[in-house]
């Protein structure tokens, strides 16, 4: 080797050296595994190796996340949980409760999370005054997707509210098509039920009922027209729901063998990646009788403390990627979600993003805006859990009493407290 090529490749060497010393591994956990979601994931995966860190995924398949979490205290009681987790709403208080959450405030503070971030998520990210975990988007849940070819074959509209939603049900019924796909699973019958009782009691008797727990909403009246109208919706549903995964279902709607689908605008991350437009190839429309209100799900990462330096610089630039904008418009473009900054350029998001926007912010400032009880925003994972039990056992017997599962929802969630 002569001089030149030794000094070259010292030179290399020495170019290369501090970038592998500041290159370390982040371990991600998350259930994005649909079609759709997995574009969304990995548009961040690319992101951090572009920064020369290696993105080990952890994947643990299960729509709403039920798995993903047992998994993750699994991992966590054995002293190795993963540098980032997606844990949301008021879980995140629960761990950091724990001591195992990592502060990203130099992070937060650098970037400026403080003006960015609407005040509500910000609340919800912090740990005792400090951040602990980073908010990736912003999903709404009180979403109807509908085929509008099917419709229009059926003669059926669009429907603005659940009396529409039911003669609409009929007419792709009387049509020979699916009315409703819909997954058998807990949380999707939740997520359902959700979207009735967010009709049906508005979002202030919502958030009396879900987020302060109140018995007598629990137990009113108009939550026994919520069960009543969860049973109705029923006989609109096939045999063959039970255990369907929600993006199955999407898939029905897609390739036309059914006209609707309730679920949060994730299922958009499968019309998406199926190459379909919004607003032409379907419809988003907000669940009949929620116009003007939004029931939010924010995905977060939560971080976990890293005695590693290196690992620890790759978990703070994961942080800083997720909040930068270019990620939030490639993520939530695939995602189905809208982002979470409040600054961003929605002009190359589509139809059904911007109106999410635009709705978001109008309810934001109309009271409108409500946390999703299905997916964990609204209260602890004890309350969601006894929801479940008590929405999913109804939705499965045919007899059941509407008035009695009133009363059951408020016993099951006095229990949990
Ligand atoms: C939600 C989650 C979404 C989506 C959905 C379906 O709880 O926030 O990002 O993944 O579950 O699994």
């Amino acid at each position: 080797m002569n001089a030149i090529s030794r000094l070259a490749t010292a030179v290399s060497l020495a170019y290369l050296l501090p970038l592998t010393a500041l290159a370390g591994e982040v371990e991600v956990l998350h259930w994005w595994t649909s079609g759709g979601e997995k574009r969304a994931v990995d548009t961040l995966q690319k992101l951090i190796e572009d920064q020369g860190h290696t993105w080990k995924d952890f994947a643990v398949a299960g729509g709403g996340g039920e798995a993903a979490m047992t998994v993750l205290k699994t991992r966590a009681v054995s002293g190795n949980p993963p540098a980032a987790a997606q844990i949301k709403g008021p879980d995140i208080q629960e761990w950091g409760e724990l001591g195992l959450l990592a502060d990203l405030d130099d992070v937060a503070k650098q970037q400026q999370w403080d003006t960015l971030l609407p005040p509500q998520v910000i609340e919800v990210m912090q740990f005792g005054g400090h951040y602990v975990a980073v908010p990736v988007n912003v999903h709404r849940v009180n979403w109807l997707w509908i085929n509008p070819e099917v419709f229009a074959k059926a003669g059926a509209t669009a429907p603005t509210t659940l009396d529409e939603f039911f003669v609409a049900a009929d007419k792709l019924k009387a049509a020979g098509f699916m009315p409703l796909a819909h997954g058998g699973q807990p949380w999707q019958d939740s997520t359902v039920f959700e979207d009735l009782a967010f009709a049906v009691l508005g979002p202030e008797d919502f958030s009396k009922a879900f987020v302060d727990l109140d018995e007598s909403v629990l137990t009113s009246a108009k939550m026994v027209e919520v069960f009543a109208a969860l049973q109705k919706l029923h006989g609109y549903v096939d045999a063959n729901a039970a255990g369907r995964d929600w993006n199955s279902a999407t898939a029905m709607v897609i390739n036309g063998k059914a006209g609707m689908q309730i679920m949060g605008d994730w299922a958009k991350s499968e019309w998406t990646a199926a190459g379909k437009v919004a607003g032409k190839d379907y419809q988003c429309l907000p669940f009949p009788g929620t116009q003007g209100s939004f029931a939010y799900n924010i995905d977060s990462l939560a971080m976990f403390k890293l005695s590693d330096a290196e690992n620890r610089k790759a978990q703070e630039d994961l942080a800083r990627t997720i909040m930068a904008p270019e990620f939030q418009q490639f993520f939530n473009q695939s995602k189905g979600s809208i982002p979470v900054r409040t600054d961003m350029d929605m002009s190359s998001f589509d139809a059904c993003a911007q109106q999410s926007m635009l709705d978001f912010k109008e309810a934001a400032a109309s009271g409108g805006l409500q946390p999703s009880l299905a997916h964990g925003m609204a209260a602890s994972s004890y309350v969601q859990g006894a929801v479940f039990d008590v929405v999913t056992n109804f939705f499965n017997d045919p007899e059941a009493d509407p008035k009695k599962a009133a009363q059951q929802l408020a016993a099951a969630i006095q229990a949990v407290q």
